[in-house]
């Protein structure tokens, strides 16, 4: 608290010392960071915010609607959002499209930059949008390369290749049965899993191809994997004992022509790209993907490192990020500051202060709404979740909240 205090007031001090900006800038007003930076003061925005007037968030809208999700007939294809991922927003997408429609309306390019399954830029993939589709996964940059990047794709050919794939017989050890057997998987699962990626390498024409085939293997993998939807462990009981069986993905190529796939992080995409409408959707935790997703991403990478504890992860120091730990308001405002766009809609989840602190976000709501302030004007929809039962709908308590702005700065 002491060395809290004694940096909050050398913040100051170095602020007064440079005159006319200091009242403005402890008045809530941060215009005057950029001519701070040119005068070489070693503090970001957000050192600054702890020191900021309190300042009220916008009048929270409300938007009380219920959307309904079809059921799917086609059992043979699987579909862009047919796996368990840690907050999707695949339940959130009519909202999200609510949003757009009223807010963005006539927009031509989406940029979805923490896209994780790519649910949200494949609701609005279409002839005449560009999708601009990112992840720091490889895992998820290749299923979002499949469903959003393919241009063209031969399905005979493919249908044939998955054909190969699902009739192989394995009845030896590989890399993935002897790390994943009996915990994640069945023994007879795992000894296909590895055999079937080591195959793909064999019988991949093409990059899309390959990229397509080991999709079509982590979509299958999910449905057989002895988890509650993530790999920071295995259920006791091994009771997920159906067999594998891979499948082709419902594609449309003829939409994807303009859209563009990364695999890199949103702070250094950022400054590469232009967009009309920039949705954010970040961890909001300290709960890294790359160790929820460890697994997926061994198998999508196949460069069979060596995997440690009970849990069987890999070394996932290269893909820890900013998002997740004391960093993140910082690599937020940087991120918002290079957004060369003109709308900005972020998913963030506040569930509150929990006793995990794992679990408590870690930018505030107020640290968000002063960040996006500097672009325009804000505005906060939220929206109550409901879960269905019985075709009624029944509140658990539980809202989401989209915080909207305009650009005009
Ligand atoms: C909340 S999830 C996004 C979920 C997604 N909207 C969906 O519907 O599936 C956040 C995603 O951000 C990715 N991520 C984390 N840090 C990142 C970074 N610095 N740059 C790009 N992606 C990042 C994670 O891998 C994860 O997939």
């Amino acid at each position: 608290m002491q060395k809290i205090k004694r940096k909050s007031s050398a913040i100051i001090k170095n602020i007064k010392s440079h005159g006319e900006m200091a009242e403005q800038i402890l008045s809530g007003d941060f215009t005057g960071v950029e001519i701070l930076k040119e005068k070489s003061i070693q503090y970001y925005l957000f050192d600054l915010t702890k020191i900021e007037p309190d300042l009220t968030l916008p009048k929270i809208q409300n938007i009380n609607k219920n959307y309904f999700y079809p059921k799917e007939k086609n059992k043979d294809r699987f579909n862009i959002h047919n796996r368990r991922y840690l907050g999707n927003k695949y339940k959130l997408l009519e909202f999200i499209k609510d949003i757009l429609n009223e807010k963005c309306s006539g927009f031509k390019v989406l940029c979805d930059i923490f896209a994780g399954t790519g649910v949200v830029g494949e609701k609005f993939n279409d002839k005449n949008i560009k999708i601009i589709s990112n992840d720091t996964l490889y895992s998820n940059y290749l299923s979002l390369k499949t469903f959003l990047g393919i241009t063209h794709i031969n399905f005979e050919k493919l249908k044939n290749k998955i054909g190969i794939l699902n009739s192989l017989k394995a009845n030896k050890n590989n890399y993935f049965s002897i790390n994943y057997s009996n915990t994640y998987f069945t023994l007879e699962n795992a000894r296909k899993i590895g055999l079937i990626r080591e195959k793909i390498e064999e019988i991949s024409e093409t990059n899309d191809e390959k990229c397509i085939l080991i999709t079509s293997l982590l979509y299958a993998t999910d449905k057989v994997a002895n988890t509650v939807g993530h790999y920071d462990a295995y259920r006791k009981k091994l009771d997920t004992t159906q067999p594998l069986k891979l499948l082709i993905p419902h594609i449309s190529p003829e939409k994807n022509y303009d859209n563009e796939i990364y695999n890199e992080d949103a702070n250094m995409l950022i400054k590469k790209i232009y967009c009309d409408v920039l949705y954010l959707d970040p961890p909001y935790n300290s709960r890294h993907y790359c160790d929820a997703y460890h697994l997926p991403e061994n198998l999508s990478r196949w460069e069979k490192p060596d995997v440690y504890g009970k849990a069987k992860k890999m070394d996932r120091t290269f893909l820890k990020s900013d998002y997740c730990l004391q960093t993140a308001t910082k690599a937020f405002a940087h991120l918002i500051e290079n957004a060369n766009c003109k709308h900005i809609l972020v998913s963030y989840n506040n569930t509150g202060e929990s006793k995990d602190v794992r679990s408590n976000a870690k930018i505030k709501d107020r640290e968000i709404v002063n960040i996006l302030k500097r672009k325009g004007k804000v505005e906060i929809f939220e929206r109550e979740y409901k879960a269905f039962t019985t075709g009624k709908s029944e509140s658990n308590g539980h809202t989401e909240r989209v915080f909207y702005c305009k650009v005009t700065k």
